[in-house]
């Protein structure tokens, strides 16, 4: 109701309790339009449901709506019948009472359809039982048989029911669905015989020729067409648009199958029902005595085989009536009529009987099957009770006054027990009751059923007595013992103007819900229900085993007559009563908007008239006799405690206090409201609305704030949650650091340590504690060495090693070098290469033997001192093809008086070439060279030794030359006399001519001084140099 409340203005009011005029019929059916008109087809009367059939498929029913509606509170959520469906559950899960949903409502308002959906949320919502879970499907797949044989098409349904259902469903201690049970009531069974035009029979004859495989109607020798059948003509309207049997009939198959019907089963069950079909095409002929003779041999034929019986028997059955007279059997013939008759009662009989057995079969499948464990002991059951409406047709008979007389004590007890629970809700709370008017159909129920005095007493006095009692006698008698009643009467009872409307066989009782003319024919015989003894007979001996245990034969020997059908459905009406009693009850009431089945037509008379009769209008005076708006302490509180500051964001007392907080400062007047026990409640909407609509305002600006606070309070948590990572973050990281630092400081002492204990212990053999050390050392000593390698030849730097090293170190060393004097040579170029040639050949032969010998090594050996330009072109003339290596220019002493003379040097392939200007002085082949003398001081002399057989040779040649090194060593080597170079100490002896030889002296002195000796000899004085 509470979101009833926001949406009021939109779409009247989901609680009619809350509607202002609630004493006005015209205001309640004008918020059922407005709903209507908006496809909202639920209301609420408090607790009751009232529902009007839309006439179309509004999507309500799907698995979100039965989600939306479970476990919520029945005020909190739009009505719907899932809210019921949901209360009755949790109250029977919570309380564990056995609650019964009492659905009602004319026909074609939508009971049954209420019922499935029911079904469906309790299969699809509760748990599904530990084992035996295919109960729900039974209970699921009960239905479109059931609605197969007791389902018919009539003027104002087309799935009409034509038996009443109470069902009940067990569920065990968990909520789980674990059984079930149906009591079905009154089958209007005329209908197998007979439909008003535009009606149908029941379903299953039309889906067995419509569905049926060609082979099975074979062998119930049936045609796949409804004309053919009598039965199935009466209303002339075998197809209905509205219907597809074919499907249906799948439907039925499969749900059949699922209700434990074995093929045998099945099979019996379609043969009856194909036997009714072939009865209802029995023909008689009157013989000469107008005694009845069947004349569809054919029929008899099937039927004989279809029910299992002599042909013979059933011949006789139908056309004979077996009387008991003084202990004798007498077979008294029967006319046309009684035949037809006595064939329309088997028909009927058969039908009924076998429905019955239907619904007994159908209880067997659906009982639980755990009917002895100990949990099938706390089972709490649910009822669903759907109904036949009220009826009131233009011709009214004993079906109607039966299904009358059922809504009557329906009514009543509906009644009982909601004014029951309203003033047990009042007492409980402590609040004074007050009387409510309404109409107590109690005296219809008496009119009725009461002992002796009631109709249903006088029928079955009628139909006991004997004599010729008829309809008309029963009316009669009637007319004699219910004079004066206040809702009864008769043609003889009316007053003049009342008279005209009554025919003379018809009785009126003027129900709760208003007048209904019955014509009292067929009273009797319906009541009497009787079929004739060889006709049960007959059926006794069927082979057919549905027909056998729906015949039984304790039925004949049985002398007391049974019950007439009235007092059957009266004593089972009584027991549903008490069966409903005994449970905690809930309702919902259906309204059928037209008559012609169509969506959206809301026919306002219609309406009223079945408000008025479901006495919707007395249920909701009762309901607001008081008050019109009740609730719980807690849930008002909750709801409305934002308009009071006090009650402001939460109160701390009692619910109770807090409420009375609240009203007080709502202002509201003493007579608006009382605080009960439990709950508050309110007088009148109005006051309702005005808080109502004073939470809507508050609403706005509490959203504002809650919005404000929201945010305020959503960043803060974020900044805080982010605050909180930083800091995560940032510890995380300073102890990585830490850690990582601590680790090198471990490590840095470790290797400190290590290499202190490697450094004590160097001296010692390799062992593990000096290993690391020595490692060390020899790493940074061959790291180093890479640095400070000797950059060429001359370079003799080398890094000491280490005495583990030392042997590498040498190696090493060598390695480098090598390696640099092998570098060095692939660098050097061929006339460098012949300069160090001519050196090393220098050094060999003056290295540590002459003085000025150190001083020559730095200066470069030069390929030739004069060039060709300076020697004169007659020497080069005269020498011919002999090339000159080198030349140079030099001082000749001449042997005799020693004195210089200016010459030049030539050095050719094959001679020695003295030259004095253009002159070939002397010329001394290699062959003749026999020696070189030279002194091992500093001067620059020598002596080139000839050949002395050598006549043309003059001597020996004393020369000097300022290169003195570089010339000896290019003439040595062009004379291949290396070996033959003499350094001499102190003096030369050499040739001086044929027969004469000369002496040059050498000392050494402080300048360089030569000169001819006294002795002749040449004297040279040579400086001291000190280089060796
Ligand atoms: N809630 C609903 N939504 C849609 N259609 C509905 C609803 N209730 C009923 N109907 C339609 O109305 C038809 C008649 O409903 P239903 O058979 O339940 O009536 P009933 O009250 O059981 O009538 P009867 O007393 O004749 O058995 C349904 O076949 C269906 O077409
Ligand atoms: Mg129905």
């Amino acid at each position: 109701m509470e979101s009833a409340l926001t949406a009021r203005d939109r779409v009247g009011v989901q609680d009619f309790v809350l509607l202002e005029n609630f004493t006005s019929e015209a205001a309640f059916i004008e918020n059922l339009r407005r709903r209507f008109r908006e496809n909202l087809i639920y209301t609420y009367i408090g607790p009751v449901l009232v529902s009007v059939n839309p006439y179309r498929d509004l999507q309500i029913y799907s698995r979100q709506h039965m989600e939306r509606y479970r476990g919520v509170s029945f005020y909190e959520v739009p009505p719907h019948l899932f809210a019921v469906a949901d209360t009755v559950y949790r109250a029977l899960r919570t309380e564990r009472r056995d609650q019964a949903v009492m659905i009602s409502g004319e026909s074609g308002a939508g009971k049954t359809e209420a019922t499935k959906r029911l079904l469906q949320f309790y299969a699809e919502t509760c748990p599904a039982p530990e084992r035996g879970g295919a109960v729900r499907d039974r209970l699921l797949q009960s239905n479109p048989v059931l609605e197969a044989f007791g389902n018919a098409k009539t003027l104002r349904n087309d799935n009409s029911s034509r038996f009443g259902k109470y069902m009940d469903v067990q569920f065990d201690f968990k909520g789980a669905p674990v059984g079930g049970h149906i009591l079905s009531y009154l089958l209007e069974k005329s209908r197998v015989v007979h439909q008003n035009h535009g009606e149908r029979n029941f379903h299953i004859f039309y889906q067995l020729l419509e569905g049926g495989e060609e082979e099975m109607l074979r062998r119930l020798g049936l045609e796949r067409n409804p004309q053919s059948y009598l039965y199935l003509v009466k209303g002339q309207c075998a197809k209905v648009s509205s219907i597809n049997d074919k499907n249906d009939w799948k439907v039925v198959r499969k749900a059949l199958t699922v209700i434990d019907f074995t093929e045998d089963e099945v099979e019996d069950l379609l043969s009856i029902v194909a036997s009714v079909l072939h009865l209802g095409n029995i023909h008689f002929a009157a013989d000469e005595e107008s005694n009845a003779q069947v004349t569809t041999e054919n029929q008899l034929k099937y039927l004989t085989r279809l029910l299992g019986v002599e042909g013979s028997t059933l011949r006789e059955a139908l056309t004979h009536r077996k009387i008991i007279a003084k202990g004798e059997e007498l077979l008294s013939p029967l006319n046309l009529e009684q035949a037809a008759y006595a064939r329309d009662a088997l028909a009927k009989a058969v039908y009924s009987r076998t429905f019955t057995w239907l619904v007994e079969k159908i209880n067997r499948s659906l009982a639980s099957k755990d009917a002895d464990s100990p949990s099938w002991r706390s089972t709490t059951v649910l009822g669903l009770l759907d109904i036949y409406g009220f009826e009131v047709f233009q011709h009214n008979s004993f079906e109607q006054f039966c299904i009358n007389y059922c809504n009557e004590k329906l009514q009543q007890l509906f009644i009982e027990l909601t004014l029951k629970s309203e003033q047990e809700e009042y007492e409980a709370e402590g609040i004074a009751w007050e009387p409510v008017q309404y109409f107590n159909n109690k005296i219809i129920c008496d009119l009725v059923e009461e002992k002796f005095k009631g109709i249903i007493s006088i029928l079955d006095e009628e139909c006991l007595r004997p004599g010729e009692a008829t309809d008309l006698t029963f009316l009669e008698k009637l007319e004699d013992t219910i004079k004066h009643h206040p809702h009864l009467l008769t043609h003889k009872l009316a007053d003049q103007r009342t008279r005209k409307s009554l025919g003379r066989g018809e009785f009126r009782l003027l129900h709760y819900a208003g007048e209904v003319t019955y014509s009292v024919t067929g009273f009797l015989d319906k009541n009497n229900d009787l079929l004739f003894r060889n006709l049960k007979e007959t059926m006794c001996s069927s082979e057919n085993p549905i027909m056998s245990q729906c015949f039984d034969r304790s039925e004949l020997s049985d002398k007391k007559r049974p019950e007439t059908v009235a007092t059957q459905f009266k004593m089972s009406l009584l027991q549903l009563v008490e069966i409903l009693k005994s449970k905690e009850p809930a309702y919902v009431r259906c309204i059928k908007p037209n008559d012609a089945k169509q969506p959206g037509r809301f026919d306002e008379v219609l309406i009223r008239h079945q408000v008025k009769y479901l006495g919707l209008m007395e249920n909701l005076r009762v309901r607001r006799a008081g008050f019109a708006y009740r609730r719980k302490y807690e849930v008002f509180l909750q709801r409305y405690k934002s308009l009071c500051p006090e009650t402001w964001p939460s109160w701390a007392g009692r619910p109770q206090d807090g409420v009375a907080v609240l009203v007080r400062h709502l202002g509201y007047k003493p007579e608006e409201y009382k605080m009960g026990r439990t709950k508050i409640f309110i007088r009148f909407p109005k006051t309702l609305f005005a808080t109502e609509d004073a939470l809507e305002v508050r609403r706005q600006s509490l959203a504002t704030k809650i919005q404000a606070a929201w945010r305020g309070y959503h960043w803060r948590q974020k900044f805080l949650r982010v605050k909180q990572s930083a800091i995560c973050i940032q510890s995380w990281w300073r102890g990585t650091l830490g850690r990582r630092k601590a680790a090198k400081r471990k490590w840095a002492a470790q290797t400190i340590r290590r290499f202190i204990r490697g450094f004590i212990l160097r001296h010692a053999p390799r062992c593990p504690e000096n290993a690391f050390f020595l490692d060390h050392v020899r790493t940074s000593f061959l790291l180093n060495l890479r640095r400070q390698l000797p950059r060429n030849v001359l370079d003799t730097s080398w890094p000491t090693p280490p005495p583990a090293l030392r042997e590498a170190s040498e190696l090493l060393r060598e390695l480098c070098m090598k390696n640099m004097v092998w570098k060095y040579c692939r660098g050097i170029s061929p006339e460098w290469k012949q300069q160090l040639q001519q050196k090393a050949v220098a050094s060999e032969i003056f290295k540590g033997k002459k003085d000025n010998y150190p001083q020559s090594v730095p200066r470069l050996f030069i390929s030739t001192r004069l060039g060709t330009d300076e020697i004169s072109p007659k020497v080069l003339q005269a020498l011919g093809s002999e090339p000159i290596q080198y030349a140079v220019p030099v001082v000749k002493y001449d042997r005799k008086g020693y004195k210089p003379r200016s010459r030049q040097l030539l050095l050719t392939p094959n001679a020695v070439v003295i030259v004095e200007d253009a002159k070939v002085k002397q010329r001394i082949d290699y062959a003749n060279l026999t020696g070189i003398s030279v002194s091992s001081l500093s001067d620059s002399l020598f002596v080139l030794h000839v050949q002395r057989e050598d006549n043309k040779q003059k001597g020996d040649v004393v020369l000097q030359s300022d290169h003195v090194i570089e010339t000896l060593t290019k003439v040595a080597l062009s004379a291949d006399r290396v070996n033959n170079i003499n350094i001499n100490q102190g003096s030369i002896t050499f040739a001086g001519g044929p027969g004469r030889d000369g002496t040059i002296d050498f000392t050494p002195g402080s300048e360089l001084l030569i000169t001819k000796a006294k002795n002749g000899h040449l004297a040279v004085v040579a400086p001291r140099l000190n280089s060796r």
